[in-house]
């Protein structure tokens, strides 16, 4: 069974997950990707690209700024008490808590999106109760009232101090999407789209997390990928239902298990939305399931903001029916960071081997970071070497291939299946020539699931992995 223990500890040891800022301590529950950590989420970017972007003739792909003009926010409602969380300090440790996560946790109470005069409300109930309300850090009861605290990052630009002043701030974008919205416009102006169209785009996002924790999961800096449709008014339910279903179908044809996934239904929404289902994925080392994306229908909300704000109109003109109207929008929003612990959640086993327990990553070969790992025998004769750097280069002209000599190759392959390596090719005496003369010139290739190994030509190798290991 996966717990968090062996999750941060194996993503630390194998180059997956950094803890930010480490020789400073640490930094709030921000994570740095590693060597094999940015080959898979590239990995997941890409396949999630291709599904929206590659495959698509209607959706179009986007990489907009990170800092938008102020009023960005203040248009899209995320200035306001939309985007706040329910903040209580405690006085004894002064730790910050989500009153929503405490109220949830502590007494199965829903408050979220409640007003912070009902969550003081409830609180105070529950103490005239006589319920103990405490800390979860320190046990103290000795809580603050509840407070709102809004989630959007702060910085400055160009101000001619340090100082954070009303006329000068910025904000880090709170969601990719806004940046869409942003370049609607030049979108139906310039590349000729017609509804029903949609823009996707994948990049960071900030949001000033009251409570950040839980390993990658809930994070003050991380990566969204998100895929606006615009539709014409009253066509939102037919494309929503087929979004959904898109993106549930994503995650099972990329071997996530079904029983892991699971839909949810909002019933209170967030500002902008209309509907919104979660797809949830079981992240067992965190406590079962959880949002991993929502799938949302904002209906004219953003576009008729920003016109609203701008002065710009924001519409469509449709040429066959002589009609003008503000496009709806649905939308697919992903987490990146959250999609990466779901993959290595869902890819993670421990087996028992001749006695010994290895651990493997089973991930899509699609997915994995190394498609293939080079292992000479051993460190010598030169020849060994030799051929083996030939393999590798000839190899990594198409995929990420590792190549590994020290240790035993009984020790390098249960390294190879910790990273999830799908396959490894093992260069011996017989290769070079120096053993078995029939054998020259052919390697050994293991399946990683399997363990099966056979022998091959070197000279077959692309071919064998081009069939293999998809695109
Ligand atoms: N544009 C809509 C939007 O941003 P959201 O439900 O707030 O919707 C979408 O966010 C996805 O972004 C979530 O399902 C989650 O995967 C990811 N996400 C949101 N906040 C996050 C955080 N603090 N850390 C990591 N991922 C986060």
């Amino acid at each position: 069974m996966l717990t968090l223990d062996k999750l941060t500890s194996l993503c630390k040891r194998r180059g997956f997950i950094y803890p930010s800022s480490e020789i400073y301590d640490g930094f709030g529950a921000i994570y740095d990707y590693g060597p094999l950590g940015i080959e898979l989420k590239n990995n997941i970017a890409k396949a999630w690209w291709k599904s929206m972007v590659q495959l698509r003739r209607d959706i179009v792909g986007l990489d907009s700024a990170i800092f938008m003009h102020p009023q960005v926010w203040v248009a899209s409602g995320h200035t306001g008490a939309g985007f706040d969380e329910a903040l209580i300090e405690c006085r004894g440790c002064h730790n910050r808590i989500r009153a929503d996560f405490l109220l949830m946790d502590k007494f199965g109470i829903d408050a979220d999106k409640a007003p912070i005069d009902e969550i003081n409300k409830i609180l105070k109930d529950l103490r005239s109760q006589g319920k103990k309300v405490t800390c979860e850090n320190c046990g103290s009861s000795d809580l603050a009232e509840a407070k709102r605290f809004n989630l959007l990052v702060k910085s400055n630009l160009g101000s001619p101090t340090d100082a954070l002043s009303e006329e000068n701030v910025v904000y880090l974008r709170a969601e990719t999407c806004q940046g869409i919205y942003l370049n609607y416009k030049n979108i139906v102006d310039t590349m000729r789209v017609k509804i029903p169209f949609g823009v996707a785009q994948i990049g960071k996002s900030f949001r000033n997390e009251i409570v950040a924790r839980q390993f990658i999961f809930r994070t003050r800096e991380f990566e969204q990928m998100e895929m606006q449709y615009f539709v014409k008014p009253g066509d939102d339910d037919k494309y929503f239902e087929e979004l959904k279903k898109l993106r549930y179908n994503w995650y099972l044809e990329y071997g996530i298990s079904k029983e892991n996934l699971k839909w949810h239904e909002h019933e209170k929404l967030a500002h902008y939305a209309s509907a919104a289902y979660d797809i949830e994925y079981n992240f067992t080392a965190i406590g079962g399931f959880k949002e991993l994306e929502g799938i949302h229908a904002r209906g004219d909300w953003d576009l008729s903001q920003h016109t609203k704000h701008s002065g710009v109109k924001l519409d469509y003109f449709d040429e066959a029916t002589n009609e003008r109207f503000t496009p709806h929008v649905v939308e697919t929003a992903a987490g990146l960071n959250r999609n990466v612990l779901a993959f290595m959640s869902d890819a993670y086993c421990e087996e028992e081997v001749d006695g010994e327990q290895r651990v493997v990553l089973k991930f899509d070969p699609r997915i994995a970071p190394m498609k293939v790992a080079i292992l000479p025998l051993q460190k010598k004769p030169e020849a060994l070497i030799e051929k083996s750097d030939e393999i590798w280069q000839n190899l990594a002209k198409n995929w990420m291939c590792d190549f590994d000599v020290a240790g035993s190759i009984g020790k390098r392959y249960r390294r190879q299946d910790e990273i999830g390596t799908p396959f490894c090719v093992t260069i011996d005496f017989d290769t070079i020539g120096q053993g078995d003369k029939k054998l020259k010139d052919t390697v050994t290739i293991r399946e990683r699931d399997s363990m099966k190994q056979e022998r091959i030509k070197i000279k077959d190798l692309v071919e064998y992995l081009e069939e293999r290991l998809g695109d």
